[in-house]
């Protein structure tokens, strides 16, 4: 069987920061922290509590010395009670993720009604919320164009979770365009994620079998296995090589494999080299 690793995949820029400034909070004296998971991906949170580096859901609940911000961000009003209960912070939010909060706060002040375009209840989107609402603005979360409301007047300023799409932004922006608004739109895409999509979608259209590794409560990786049953029926999400079955990949010549943002290089390679053993 050959198999064949799709051009993107695995952890994006801000994940492999994250994970990096973890473990380095790991080495230092003290007890640390991670305020949530760090990620979607269970095999990299219990290898972070082995290296002592425990998980608190809330800032209540924080009993370390040092408390890491994941690559998600948080509110500002977390980030106040942080700095309040007198914890060390290593803050891990992604640079994406801040510019995102920083406009979102610009266009708020700036004396727009902010729309967020992105998943409602999602962290970061909480996060962009927050940070326009501090500065007094009226805040719509908006994941599809039907939700775009209807009593709006201008200034509208749009921001957007950074792993969304540029079609769904596009079409909210023309929604409100519709009502004779001309949004001002800070584009704050990532495209870690939209190269990581495309990138499967292409190699499930080339191979017999994709093996698609993450969380699976990683809602980028579940997103690139139905990108590839789309196109590819032997589709396998998996978290661990242990999951792998050979009579999966029966008649199969090749094997895709793609990882969500989530998914460290280990894990891919560990993967990679099982089937490639098969
Ligand atoms: Fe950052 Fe983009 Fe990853 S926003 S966390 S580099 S998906």
């Amino acid at each position: 069987m050959k198999v064949i690793r799709a051009d993107y995949a695995g952890a994006c820029y801000g994940v492999q920061r994250a994970l990096d400034l973890a473990m380095q909070a790991a080495l230092e004296p003290g007890t640390a922290c991670t305020l949530g998971p760090l990620i979607h991906n269970p095999g990299v949170v219990a290898r972070l509590e082995e290296r002592g580096v425990s998980v608190a859901d809330e800032v209540a609940d924080i009993a370390c010395d040092t408390v890491v911000i994941r690559s998600h961000g948080v509110t500002p009003e977390v980030r106040d009670e942080l700095y309040e209960k007198g914890v060390n912070v290593v803050d891990a939010t992604c640079p994406h993720v801040l510019r995102a909060q920083q406009a979102a706060a610009k266009l708020a002040s700036d004396g727009c009604r902010v729309l967020v375009v992105g998943e409602d209840g999602h962290p970061e989107v909480e996060g962009l919320c927050a940070y326009a609402r501090r500065q007094g603005a009226k805040v719509d979360v908006v994941s599809s164009p039907e939700d775009v409301p209807d009593d709006m007047h201008a200034p509208i300023g749009i921001v957007v979770q950074t792993t969304q799409r540029r079609e769904k932004l596009d079409a909210v922006v023309d929604e409100i365009k519709k009502k004779g608004i001309e949004p001002i739109v800070k584009s704050t895409i990532c495209y870690a994620t939209t190269q990581r999509q495309d990138a499967a979608r292409a190699l499930a259209g080339e191979v017999d079998a994709v093996v698609v590794i993450g969380g699976r409560n990683s809602s980028n990786t579940t997103r690139l296995a139905e990108i590839c049953s789309a196109s590819c029926p032997k589709t396998f999400h998996i978290e661990s090589t242990d999951e792998l079955d050979k009579s999966w990949f029966d008649g199969c010549l090749t094997i895709g494999v793609t990882a969500g943002a989530s998914t460290p290089e280990e894990q891919i390679s560990e993967v990679v080299l099982t089937l490639e053993r098969m």
